[in-house]
């Protein structure tokens, strides 16, 4: 039997959650490849937050997904057939193979992963992919964290949030997570070694911040925005460093999340807010990922996946980054590993 290339195509803007009716599931002939092309089969697609913004209507940092396109995503791949140069047969991919079984790119669009050493594959799409890169320049650029120094993460059990934490301990400071629930807490604490955790769905923020830190805030590193960033800049100290990598509670809404009104805090402590995108720095990837290998090797960076099986399940799965049930890194099978 013909083996058919499986794929979500996006054929509605979601309002709200995202709905599988917002897909269309469409089985057709696997790609070949032209002079300069690599065909990619896809073993893990990295399921992001900014996959849904990326469903919007309006142009973000990169363009909206085209109505009846294959949904955009990263994902990690083999080699199935090669067309250039640069990649053969079986080498290991990261690149934006969509939300479809295979792909065909330009060989410049692809990066190659070593293979055969000590990382389970699932680390390469996280840890020492755009995940580690958001986490390590999100907070060593652009905060400059200093031993001693208080440290305030959100979304402290996520996938960019955990490695944020780890990485604020390593350089010695105090690491307070504000997670979504006990359990999430719990492993903040007991396996990673975060100084203190709030749960924003059980506890008073604001109130636990103050409690927490009786020296103010020193750097935030913020994925969600909303009332947590309000909480964060009530308390901030003098040259507070604000990272300001994403806004979670923002992209489900359908009116925007009004301003915070302690904004005007920045002016009064001399504080610095930057945002960032994680592109800003591919070019510098090299540095990053050499570190946090070192780290994951040496057992002083821990990363855990959340994967789901079944690029069938991809519309629906997406909804746990909403719903805060994903439990780390959020991945979907969508072959073996030894298919
Ligand atoms: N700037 C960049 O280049 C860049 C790159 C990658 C990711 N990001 C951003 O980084 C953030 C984390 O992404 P990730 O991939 O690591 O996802 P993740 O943290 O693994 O998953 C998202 C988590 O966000 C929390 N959350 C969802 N809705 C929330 C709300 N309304 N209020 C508070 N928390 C909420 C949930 O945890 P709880 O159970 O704790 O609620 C959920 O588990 C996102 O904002 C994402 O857009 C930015």
């Amino acid at each position: 039997m013909t083996q058919l290339n499986r794929q979500w195509r996006l054929t509605s803007r979601p309002v709200g959650m995202v709905k599988k009716s917002d897909f269309e599931w469409r089985e057709s002939p696997i790609p070949t490849p032209n002079q300069g092309e690599v065909l990619v089969k896809q073993i893990y697609l990295s399921l992001d937050p900014a996959n849904r913004i990326w469903m919007n209507e309006q142009d973000s940092y990169m363009p909206a997904v085209v109505l009846g396109d294959v949904m955009r995503g990263i994902g990690l791949g083999i080699v199935s057939e090669s067309k250039d140069s640069h990649f053969s047969q079986g080498d290991l991919v990261q690149c934006m193979v969509g939300w479809q079984d295979y792909a065909v790119l330009p060989a410049g669009a692809l990066t190659l992963i070593p293979k055969g050493l000590p990382i389970p594959m699932t680390t390469y799409l996280g840890l020492l992919g755009h995940i580690g890169l958001t986490a390590y320049y999100g907070l060593l650029d652009i905060t400059h964290p200093k031993e001693g120094e208080t440290l305030v993460v959100s979304a402290a059990a996520g996938a960019v949030g955990s490695i944020v934490g780890q990485i604020g301990k390593i350089k010695g400071c105090y690491v307070v997570g504000i997670a979504g629930s006990d359990e999430k807490c719990k492993w903040l604490k007991e396996e990673l070694g975060f100084d203190a955790t709030i749960n924003y769905k059980t506890e008073k923020v604001a109130e636990r911040l103050k409690a927490l830190c009786p020296k103010g805030i020193d750097i935030y590193f913020d994925n969600v925005g909303g009332e947590i960033l309000d909480a964060v800049l009530g308390q901030i100290n003098k040259k507070a460093r604000i990272s300001l990598c994403g806004l979670i509670a923002g992209y489900n809404v359908e009116r925007p999340n009004p301003g915070p009104y302690y904004f005007p805090n920045v002016l009064v402590k001399s504080a610095k807010i930057e945002g960032f995108i994680v592109t800003d720095y591919l070019h510098r990837a090299e540095e990053a990922v050499k570190e946090l290998g070192k780290w994951f090797i040496e057992g002083k960076l821990k990363f855990r996946v959340d994967v789901v099986d079944g690029l069938e399940n991809a519309p629906l799965a997406i909804n746990k980054l909403f719903d805060g049930s994903n439990q780390g890194k959020l991945i979907i099978k969508v072959f073996e590993e030894t298919d």
